[in-house]
């Protein structure tokens, strides 16, 4: 099989194109066919500096298969092989899923993966594969944001920091379409407040215009503010917040963002996106019924994935990038 990876787990390894055998599942696992792969900042964060990410990449070496190191983690494929033991999935069938370094699995830089049942979720005829390779890290971690501590509901208010990104995009799309939110509110920069808008946000803000918490703040208070960039201060966010308010840190990758969660009255929660088949069920189902819409920047072929991450670094993509593995 084919795989972009790395030769170790050391910082800056570049990333080459390698040819290893193809897997034979176990007895309780899956061979999917991978089409096309998500990419999300994760991918290129584990590979630089930092504390946290030097925790990610020891625990990645302790936990996951031995080197070469595939990394990624969202795909979509066509189930390719089934372990005797398996019953809910059959070949052929069109999935979803996320790998998991720390059940010993490869990344799903590949044109194959082999997982567990658990992690996939089937998808219906209407979901193309390409925009179910979008959904797993961004979607389901948009999702949890949403739901996880304090849900979201009829009557609730949600404020969304970095809305025109890979998270912020579904964040607003969930909590107004599929949570039915009351009000949501958005903030990125002027050129994507139309986008914003379009996705249902109720109120837009231009963080290029002003301080946007300052303006956020005619608007709430808001019961979930998801932080999708990680620089505006914790403490700013928890004022805007109801009494039972969530401030869900999702870019709270820094030591001193996890601090956070330890400042009274703990309002601020770091979270961790589990794309798994039981959390990726409600997103299938959301696009599927046109509640969620992915929008693709770039797809690029699997080789490509350093110019993925370069553009994803850059920060400035609005949309998903999708590398296709599979012609
Ligand atoms: N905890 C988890 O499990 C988890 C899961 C997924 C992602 N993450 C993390 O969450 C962060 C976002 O991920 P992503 O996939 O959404 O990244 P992304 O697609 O690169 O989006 C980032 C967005 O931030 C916006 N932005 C930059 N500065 C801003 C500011 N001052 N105010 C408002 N918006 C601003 C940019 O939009 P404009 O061009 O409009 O400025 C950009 O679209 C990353 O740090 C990622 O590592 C964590």
């Amino acid at each position: 099989m084919i795989v972009m990876g790395s030769k170790s787990w050391k910082q800056g390894e570049p990333l080459v194109r390698m040819e290893l055998e193809t897997p034979v599942p176990g007895r309780k696992q899956v061979v999917v066919a991978v089409h096309f792969i998500g990419v999300n900042p994760v991918d290129w964060k584990m590979r630089q500096s930092g504390p946290l990410r030097f925790a990610a990449r020891a625990l990645g070496a302790i936990r996951g298969p031995k080197p070469p190191v595939v990394i990624g983690v969202d795909f979509a494929g066509v189930v390719q092989a089934i372990g005797s033991d398996v019953t809910t999935f059959a070949v052929g069938d069109r999935v979803v899923g996320g790998s998991n370094f720390s059940r010993g699995q490869r990344g799903s830089y590949a044109d194959t993966v082999i997982v567990y049942p658990d992690q996939l979720c089937k998808l219906p005829d209407s979901v193309p594969l390409d925009i179910a390779g979008c959904l797993p890290v961004a979607g389901v971690t948009a999702h949890m944001a949403l739901t996880q501590y304090c849900p979201i509901s009829a009557g609730k208010k949600v404020l969304v920091l970095g809305a025109s990104g890979g998270v912020g995009q579904f964040a607003v799309q969930i909590a107004k379409h599929v949570l039915n939110a009351d009000l949501v509110a958005g903030v990125c920069s002027a050129k994507n407040v139309q986008l914003v808008k379009d996705l249902g946000a109720d109120i837009v803000l231009d963080y290029t215009a002003g301080d946007p918490l300052l303006a956020a703040q005619a608007h709430g208070p808001y019961d979930v503010i998801v932080d999708g960039v990680g620089s505006y201060p914790a403490a700013h966010c928890r004022k805007l917040l109801t009494k039972d308010g969530a401030h869900i840190m999702v870019a709270g990758d820094k030591a001193e963002s996890m601090l956070q969660i330890a400042v009274p009255p703990f309002q601020s929660k770091a979270i961790l996106g589990a794309p798994d088949g039981q959390h990726l069920l409600p997103l299938v189902q959301a696009v599927a019924e046109g509640k969620v819409k992915v929008l693709i920047a770039h797809c690029l072929p699997l080789a490509d994935a350093q110019k993925a991450h370069d553009l994803s670094q850059g920060g400035r993509v609005v949309g998903k990038i999708v590398l296709q593995a599979r012609p």
